[in-house]
């Protein structure tokens, strides 16, 4: 008896399921895309993480097998390695596995890295984009990111550090000179940093600046300052994360009457 032929290099393990890279948005419900839902409601797994939309879960079918992969409380984040371990094992055992991240899975979510480790271990992958939390959290405080008069470029950054320990720090002094507004992801806790440093790079002292906490969901809260005062008020009226930052003259474009009400679902706080 012959045994069958090993796959080829990059091909699907015998019987691979397909991995869809979902994007779940900020965290109003209603944001979801049509084509994550769709997903969701036939997927046969389901991975997800800490700021997963509570409500999107009980779209998934009854039988549907589910992994969090977030952080629990006391602990840290599942790391990547496990958490990629899990997706293979599924892809082996079920055909459309769906791994669910908070709002679009290629900005600052990873969905990257999974992608490249699913393609090496030849797992069909595809990435479905989702309404990211740097747009819609400024749109729901009534904020345009970008605006024909007073922000031609905008930049999505992390202020992460952990993140930045990979690569040389962001250029922060070299973003005030090259980039009309900043939309900073996980920027609260080092903010007083980062605003010394867009400071020594040459945006005033008055330069509009907003943290937005919570967006889209219940609970929202909004934060207007001028950028040399707002380390200090963001810390004083005790905004926490999920939070993001905005500095530039958009943030001067605020229009309130066009921020729809955030959705009566609660955040899912990261631990
Ligand atoms: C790991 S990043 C994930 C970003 C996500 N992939 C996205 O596209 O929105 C997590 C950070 O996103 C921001 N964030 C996510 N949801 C948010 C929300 N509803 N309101 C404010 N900031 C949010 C916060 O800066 C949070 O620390």
């Amino acid at each position: 008896m012959t045994s069958p032929d090993p796959p080829a290099p990059g091909s699907p393990p015998a019987g691979s399921g397909t991995v869809y890279l979902v994007g779940a948005g900020p965290g109003d419900p209603e944001l979801l895309t049509v084509k994550a839902e769709r997903l969701l409601r036939r997927c046969d797994a389901l991975v997800y993480d800490s700021l997963v939309p509570r409500a999107l879960l009980d779209l998934v079918p009854p039988g549907c097998e589910r992994h969090f992969v977030g952080k629990r409380r006391g602990h840290h984040s599942v790391p990547q390695p496990s958490t990629n371990a899990v997706l293979v094992d599924l892809a082996g055992r079920h055909r459309c596995i769906v791994r669910l991240k908070g709002g679009d899975p290629f900005l600052f979510g990873r969905g990257g890295e999974e992608a490249a480790h699913l393609a090496a271990q030849g797992v069909p992958v595809e990435v479905v984009p989702g309404v990211t939390a740097g747009i819609a959290a400024p749109a729901y405080a009534g904020i345009p990111v970008t605006h024909r008069s007073a922000g031609s470029s905008v930049t999505f950054v992390t202020g992460h550090e952990e993140i930045d320990k990979q690569r040389p720090g962001v250029d922060w002094r070299g973003l005030a000179r090259s980039s009309d507004g900043l939309v900073i992801y996980m920027g609260l806790h080092n903010l007083h940093r980062i605003a010394e440093e867009l400071l020594a790079g040459g945006l005033a002292a008055d330069t509009p600046a907003a943290v937005i906490q919570q967006g889209t969901v219940q609970g929202q809260r909004l934060l207007l300052s001028p950028l040399a005062e707002l380390a200090e008020r963001a810390e004083a009226a005790g905004f926490a994360s999920p939070s993001i930052v905005v500095v530039g003259e958009v943030v001067a474009q605020r229009v309130s009457a066009c921020s729809p009400t955030p959705a009566a679902v609660e955040m899912p706080i990261p631990f």
